[in-house]
């Protein structure tokens, strides 16, 4: 993919150059041009230019002789294209023109024809709306298959013991099963909203022409349904400077981003030494070139690290459009890198992440000393003060945290303390209470929808093979 067939076709004049007397200057041909970039719309932008062809045909704008042309000649492009056989000029700004250009070398005059009754606005318009619809339908694939795993891992691990946090304090037991279907959810709204703006931005705004429509009698239906849109958008000059579906793409995949960073946070924490609840694979690890030791989740803080890049494509959109005044602007020319860049990093990020969770092994012994520290089981202890001695919750908390008070000050577990300790405390208290204070027995006994029982993540992680699945 060169520019070294500039010289032959590379004359921008003859694309909009009939009234200027001098070629663009270096730096504004370098300003302008989106080739470098846009060249990765050429399917779609083929793919809309076949639509248009046979839809002038069909209206008798064009002949079905100068059809037959253009569409064999868009063919041979693609093929082009495809094979690496295709030269890409800068001079020729971008993709529209690039394709057009060469057209017009293959068949000659007919190519010409092909720009009636639309404009590239309509045409970049429609190009990445349709990039945009396939990207969803990739990532889509690549959240599933991200969600297969951790269901998966969810169920094998659907009664492992792990500690539960809030404020990074180890709050109450929970199973590992439970702390990955919550990323399931997460996972499952992020599809929910790429969903939205997929079916939000399914319009064509082909035809829209350059702002205003056009005084050819078109039929936009007819364009729409060939390229698989719900119907032709509304408004002319919004179909032309709307790039809601490009906002809505980074923010869903700004949001995702975020998910995928919390969860490379844990992975980061998990794999730690300190933790080491779990063992990332081999493949997904890194050593380090001085300490030997090492075992570093790179792979991990990369997704952390590359949500910033998504996050940042957002912000550069919502900046490039704030106050843009109707209709396009060459502003708008530079949605392509941020989208492009999100969508390539949110679906390496997943199947980094996906690689991660299968090939990530749980280390059940660690989770469980884990929860043996840090009185993990004190609101059983409360709640069976409130259930069983018909204490108000207010009241249980301070017994509760007396006893805890208690046994810091022995060094002991709440198990450890003997039942004259308790009563110490709160003379009711009875030897049953140490049914709840072991932690198998508080997570069994957290069985209300949506808690962390683990019948209930057995029954959690059935459900959602089949919702997400
Ligand atoms: N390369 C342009 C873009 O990406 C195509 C539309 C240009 N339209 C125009 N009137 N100059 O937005």
């Amino acid at each position: 993919m060169t520019d070294e067939n500039t010289k032959s076709r590379g004359n921008t004049s003859t694309m909009w150059g009939g009234r200027f007397n001098v070629g663009p200057d270096a730096v504004m041909e370098a300003i302008n041009a989106s080739i470098g970039f846009d060249q990765r719309l050429y399917a779609q932008d083929i793919q809309g230019s076949k639509a248009h062809a046979a839809m002038l045909t069909a209206c008798h704008i064009i002949s079905a002789e100068d059809e037959a042309q253009i569409q064999q000649g868009l063919d041979t492009i693609l093929a082009e294209i495809e094979t690496g056989d295709f030269a890409f000029s800068t001079a020729l700004e971008d993709i529209h023109m690039n394709v057009e250009s060469r057209l017009a070398e293959l068949i000659g005059d007919a190519a010409g024809r092909l720009h009636t009754a639309r404009s590239r606005n309509d045409q970049v318009a429609t190009d990445l709306k349709l990039w945009v619809r396939d990207s969803i339908d990739g990532l889509d694939s690549e959240f599933r298959r991200l969600q297969a795993a951790m269901i998966d891992m969810a169920e094998q691990h659907a009664a492992t013991i792990m500690p539960g946090f809030t404020h990074m304090q180890a709050a109450q037991p929970v199973t590992f099963g439970h702390h990955l279907l919550a990323y399931v959810e997460m996972l499952g709204r992020d599809r929910g909203r790429l969903a939205d703006c997929r079916a939000r931005a399914n319009q064509s705004p082909l035809g829209a022409a350059a702002l205003a429509g056009t005084s050819f009698a078109i039929d936009r239906n007819m364009t729409a349904t060939a390229m698989g849109f719900d119907g032709p958008a509304t408004n002319s000059m919004d179909a032309v400077s709307d790039r809601d579906f490009v906002l809505e793409l980074l923010s869903a995949s700004a949001i995702a981003g975020i998910h995928l960073s919390r969860l490379a946070e844990e992975i980061v924490i998990w794999a730690s030494a300190q933790f080491g609840f779990i063992r990332l694979s081999d493949g997904f690890s890194t050593g380090s070139s001085i300490m030997p030791q090492k075992r570093n989740p790179d792979a991990a803080e990369l997704v952390r690290g590359k949500v910033g890049r998504i996050v940042g494509s957002l912000n550069t959109m919502l900046v490039v459009m704030k106050a843009l005044p109707m209709t396009y602007g060459k502003d708008m020319q530079e949605d392509k890198e941020p989208v492009f860049d999100a969508v390539d990093t949110l679906g390496l990020c997943l199947a980094a992440m996906r690689g991660m969770i299968e090939g990530m092994e749980a280390n059940e012994e660690k989770m469980q000393d884990a929860v043996s520290s840090g009185f993990i089981t004190a609101t059983d202890l409360a709640d069976w003060l409130v259930r069983t001695l018909d204490l108000p919750f207010r009241n249980a908390h301070h017994v509760t945290g007396e006893l805890v008070k208690l046994a810091e000050g022995r060094g002991l577990g709440l198990e450890d303390l003997s039942l004259k300790d308790m009563q110490s405390v709160e003379e009711a208290i009875t030897e049953d209470v140490f049914s709840v204070l072991g932690v198998e027995n508080s997570v069994a006994s957290r069985t209300s929808f949506g808690g962390t029982s683990p019948e209930n993540v057995k029954a959690a992680a059935i459900a959602a093979r089949k919702r997400f699945l």
